[in-house]
């Protein structure tokens, strides 16, 4: 029998090129902001080294450059003095609040750029839980829905494209399609975090927006990490209920799941690349143990192979410079 080479194709990185599977590209990403109140300000993140909260002047800034690289959309997520933070979240409502403000300004100064912003009370609510709790500190359901929809429709109404619910309430996928429409904001577009993970790989995230639990853990809303086939059906029923685009979260550990809600449901797939993820290979990186750059590289590669269609990582400066087009 003849010999199989598959190195024949490894031979040069032309034939590397022409064979190539998965293509990785600037318009595959989504850069998250952590924004405070005031003006050009900075303030250093410990556990996300490289990554800032900015003020709002800053992120403008920011933005534009990644969007003239050709990153197409970024998250936001808002960091609330704790002053204004109480039980109920009630300042994810403020109607002049910062992520309002932000979107007006986005809007208006980078049109084309698609703005993303997260639905959940964890950066408003003194305790840092995704919604509204009851005496024994369970996370109430739909008082919850409820206020989320209110929320939806505000940021909508002040710029956003599309919202992004990452609380992992029951029916609010649903709840939040029906209030954009009665609002008129059918062209508002919903990313349901799915196949969201209670993981451990979101502390420097809730150091970044202060929202560190106070008591409890999320496992009574968000998924095991052991299970899977749970993932496909919150899957199913986020898509009967109108979801736009569907993300698993986190992703390196969770590439199973991007591969099996991929197959079973016919909705553009997102993955976060958490907090975590990008921590851990800066601190590799800063030790001088792996080249941190190329990691993320490979991190981003692989989490499109398994079947994401676009990720959300605060690696992405790290990473454009890699994507550039390089002579043989
Ligand atoms: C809030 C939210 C979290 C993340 C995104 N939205 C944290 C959490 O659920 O506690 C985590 C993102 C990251 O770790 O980078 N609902």
């Amino acid at each position: 029998m003849l010999l199989a080479r598959p190195r024949r194709n490894r031979k040069s990185s032309a034939i590397r090129n022409l064979v190539e599977e998965t293509v990785l590209r600037p318009a595959d990403l989504v850069m998250p902001f952590f924004v405070i109140e005031g003006e050009n300000k900075q303030e250093e993140i410990k556990s996300l080294p490289g990554v800032s909260r900015l003020t709002l002047d800053l992120v403008l800034k920011e933005a534009e450059k990644l969007h003239r690289q050709g990153v197409p959309s970024i998250a936001i997520f808002p960091v609330i003095d704790s002053r204004y933070k109480d039980e109920q979240g009630t300042a994810a409502l403020h109607e002049d609040g910062l992520v309002i403000r932000i979107l007006q300004t986005l809007k208006r100064e980078i049109p084309s750029l698609c703005l993303i912003t997260d639905i959940a009370l964890d950066p408003f609510t003194s305790h840092g839980h995704d919604g509204v709790v009851d005496q024994h500190g369970y996370v109430m359901n739909d008082p919850t829905v409820e206020i989320l929809c209110k929320m939806a429709s505000l940021f909508g109404a002040a710029g956003a494209d599309i919202v992004a619910p990452s609380d992992m309430m029951d029916g609010r996928i649903g709840a939040i399609r029906r209030q954009l429409d009665l609002a008129g904001q059918q062209e508002v577009g919903i990313l349901s975090y799915t196949a969201k993970y209670a993981s451990s790989l979101y502390g420097p995230f809730r150091e970044a927006v202060g929202s560190t639990l106070k008591f409890g853990d999320k496992k009574t809303y968000q998924m095991n990490p052991a299970n899977s086939r749970e993932a496909v059906r919150q899957a199913v029923l986020d898509a009967q209920q109108g979801a736009d685009i569907l993300m698993v979260k986190p992703a390196l550990y969770y590439l199973d799941i991007i591969t099996k809600i991929k197959e079973k449901v016919h909705l553009p797939l997102c993955a976060y690349h958490v907090s975590g993820e990008y921590a851990m290979v800066m601190a590799a990186h800063e030790n001088g143990w792996l080249d941190g750059p190329k990691v993320f590289h490979e991190a981003l590669l692989s989490i499109k192979r398994a079947g994401a269609d676009f990720i959300f990582s605060y690696a992405i400066p790290k990473v454009l410079p890699l994507l550039e087009l390089k002579p043989f």
